[in-house]
């Protein structure tokens, strides 16, 4: 397999998750590089449903080595849970397991400020997972965060929160009228979770720069999306990081000639989480029908998801910021339930038709949509298990997809389970 970055071509929650663990099978290495716990990747096996929030998906394939990349930001608390829960769950996480040394920490007061901060803004507000990932970001962009290699050795991460704690204080305190935090709260239980993550943390740049010495394949697993990214997202209404394919490297320490292939992940129609503008967005009786249909409740949060028609200005703009080589289209079956399916194609805004995404959240929240609208199939396509056994009236809505975006569309998804999977043709 050549070395391949997965991106999420929408606002995240794509399905991500089912095409990594198919993926993984013949990579070597799978590689967070952006994000945190916000993310939530359900993988379901057999009957077992598993839903990753840090770790690479390949944890749940033996023999690969999976790695936390410099560019996510790590709560250990968090990841010591999950790494808990699936050792319980009889997945081996105690070899092949990497933590870059490189990523940023997340605190308590992070979580803290991220949830008050959101409360203040009130109709303003972000809708973010309250995870603190913001928080954590701000203080990596600040210069003045603790990194994995600050937390394991005790003098540097005494000095380092007293010079936080001292900041966040004032913040905490003087703008959101709450008690200070002791040094001493945190001190204790980090430097114990530190300890358990001593084994697995590394130099991550160089092991995966030593992999590709020695060819073996690389899966970068993005989280999140494009429309959810800090530069080319719906900002601010975005998570703090880069969930494009730029992210894969500044997030990994492995340079852009080292990626061979990009493959974006979008829904046959399209949701998000959390605030901010959705030109497609059904209608209330839509949404609830689909949400249904589709299980659209948040991995992480449990939020239900907002849902919304295909969006082929978005899917162009993530082609572009992604240099997209291919696309798979998954929960096609959630739409087998519906008479008419349309399409957006374009955005009309004061008489002016947009076929690029536009930077103003004001245009983006004023247009029209423009649709193309197709009969359904209304029949279930969840068997299905060759793309010529497809419905005549899926592949038409299929086959109008690829050529507005653009992009060759190799796999379809009809189902969470790794067999629902049809390969239109080769990926690599
Ligand atoms: P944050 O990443 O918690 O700061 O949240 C910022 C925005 O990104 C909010 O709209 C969240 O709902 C959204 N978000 C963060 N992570 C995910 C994800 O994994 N899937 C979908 N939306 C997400």
């Amino acid at each position: 397999m050549p070395n391949v970055v997965l991106v999420g071509a929408q606002w995240g929650d794509e399905g991500k998750g089912k095409l990594i663990d198919f993926l993984t099978v013949k990579a070597d290495y799978i590689v967070r590089f952006q994000g945190g716990n916000n993310a939530g990747h359900t993988v379901k096996i057999g009957g077992d449903k598993f839903i990753l929030h840090l770790i690479p998906s390949g944890i749940l394939h033996k023999g690969k080595v999976c790695v936390i990349g410099n560019g996510v930001v790590v709560d250990p608390q968090a990841l010591l849970k999950e790494m808990d829960e699936l050792t319980a769950k009889g997945i081996e996480v105690d070899r092949n397991f990497y933590v870059s040394e490189a990523c940023h920490i997340i605190f308590p007061y992070h979580r803290q400020l991220d949830l008050l901060k959101e409360a203040k803004m009130g109709l303003l507000r972000i809708g973010t997972t309250g995870r603190g990932i913001g928080p954590a970001y701000m203080d990596k962009f600040s210069r003045v965060g603790i990194r994995l290699v600050d937390l394991l050795d005790e003098k540097v991460f005494a000095r380092k929160l007293e010079a936080n704690l001292e900041e966040k204080n004032q913040i905490l305190t003087r703008i959101y009228a709450e008690q200070p935090v002791r040094a001493s709260e945190i001190l204790e239980p980090y430097l114990a979770f530190a300890e358990r993550l001593r084994k697995f943390s590394a130099n991550t740049s160089v092991l995966l720069n030593d992999a590709l010495q020695k060819k073996k394949n690389i899966l970068f697993e993005g989280a999140q999306g494009t429309l959810l990214d800090i530069d080319f997202g719906t900002y601010p209404f975005v998570t703090s990081s880069n969930p494009t394919a730029g992210g894969a490297c500044t997030g990994t320490g492995v340079g852009p000639t080292a990626i061979d292939t990009v493959i974006g992940v979008a829904k046959a129609y399209t949701t998000r989480v959390g605030e901010g503008p959705f030109p497609t967005e059904f209608d209330e009786e839509l949404s609830d029908k689909i949400r249904k249909e589709g299980g659209e409740f948040g991995a992480t949060t449990g939020r239900p998801r907002r849902c919304g028609w295909f969006d082929v200005v978005i899917l162009r703009h993530a082609v572009a910021v992604n240099g997209l080589d291919s696309i798979a289209i998954t929960k096609l079956d959630v739409l087998d339930i519906l008479p008419k399916i349309q399409i957006c194609t374009a955005y009309r805004h004061k008489g002016k038709a947009y076929e690029h995404f536009p930077q103003s959240m004001d245009i983006l929240r004023e247009s029209e949509p423009v649709y193309e609208e197709f009969d359904g199939w209304q029949c279930s396509t969840k068997d299905v298990k060759k793309y010529d056994e497809l419905p005549a009236n899926a592949k038409k809505y299929l086959a109008r997809l690829e050529k507005l975006v653009g992009v060759k569309i190799k796999i379809i998804s009809v189902g969470a389970e790794r067999g629902e999977t049809l390969f239109l043709e080769s990926i690599f």
